[in-house]
């Protein structure tokens, strides 16, 4: 068991809590972001977890914002604790054909899904520098490994994840602090379950396992890269896809 301060944005995403879940019932001490508590329900999500043994804290966040990230992690800090667990889960789609997508459409992508990625990690990679440890846990996507019709801007946020991934864990090695990548498959959420009825089907159907993956599946290897121990598995790109996308 540990009690080490675990952050997860968009911790009440359906891949988000579970990840919650499983870091609590580790033992962590687990922090959500949410963007609108009273839209997200946020109370009852959290009461919700508590009926389930799980104390998890939340946070009011935009984290495509980076004034809204520094405030977030002083009042993570200074109740909580100094965060050494990171996991960036915030994500969201806006899917058009690229001939068809508005301006916002790309911004909104782009802000939520990569440049939260350093509007969040920049507030906390100074501390897991000077404490000697961290863990931080980017969640990609298939589509940013592959592309996918009317993703442009999905594709190339999550692809983009990769790359910050990557080059952080080289600036970090040294210091004890690994920067990891997941690139879930199709995985059972409100965000696939919105994905247009006759494409999903298809999709599902083109799946070597005829089915969409767990938030589960998702969360056990979150689990697995933030243990102490797994401090040589860095810069790494882990898929969880059911066979969907294979490659050296
Ligand atoms: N594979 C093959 N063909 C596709 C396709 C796909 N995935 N998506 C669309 N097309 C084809 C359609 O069949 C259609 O072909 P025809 O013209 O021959 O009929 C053509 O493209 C135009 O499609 P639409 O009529 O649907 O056009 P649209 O502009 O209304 O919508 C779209 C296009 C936005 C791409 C819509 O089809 C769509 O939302 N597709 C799903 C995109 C998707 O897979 N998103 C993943 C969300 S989940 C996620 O992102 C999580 C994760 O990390 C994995």
């Amino acid at each position: 068991m540990t009690n080490r301060v675990a952050l997860v944005t968009g911790g009440n995403g359906g891949i988000g809590t579970e990840i919650c879940r499983q870091l609590a019932a580790a033992g962590y001490r687990v922090v959500t972001t949410c963007v609108d508590p009273d839209k997200e329900k946020i109370r009852e999500w959290q009461a919700a977890r508590k009926s389930e043994g799980y104390d998890i804290h939340w946070v009011q966040c935009d984290v495509s914002d980076f004034e809204s990230c520094r405030q977030m992690a002083q009042k993570v800090e200074a109740e909580v604790g100094p965060v050494e667990i990171l996991v960036n889960c915030a994500g969201i789609t806006r899917d058009s054909f690229l001939h068809k997508m508005d301006k916002a459409n790309w911004d909104a992508v782009i802000g939520v899904n990569l440049n939260s990625a350093f509007n969040v990690t920049r507030q906390f990679i100074q501390g897991m520098r000077e404490r000697g440890f961290g863990r931080i846990v980017n969640i990609s996507s298939i589509n940013g490994q592959t592309g996918q019709f009317g993703q442009t801007n999905y594709s190339a946020s999550k692809a983009g994840l990769h790359g910050f991934t990557m080059a952080l864990a080289k600036e970090s090695a040294r210091k004890n602090i690994t920067v990891n990548s997941i690139a879930p498959g199709y995985i059972e959420t409100e965000m696939t379950a919105a994905i247009p009825e006759d494409v999903r089907n298809e999709i599902i159907k083109s799946l070597p396992s005829g089915r969409l993956g767990q938030p589960h599946d998702i969360a056990r290897v979150v689990l697995f890269l933030v243990a102490d121990d797994a401090d040589y598995i860095n810069g790494a790109l882990i898929p969880v896809n059911g066979a969907q996308f294979c490659s050296f």
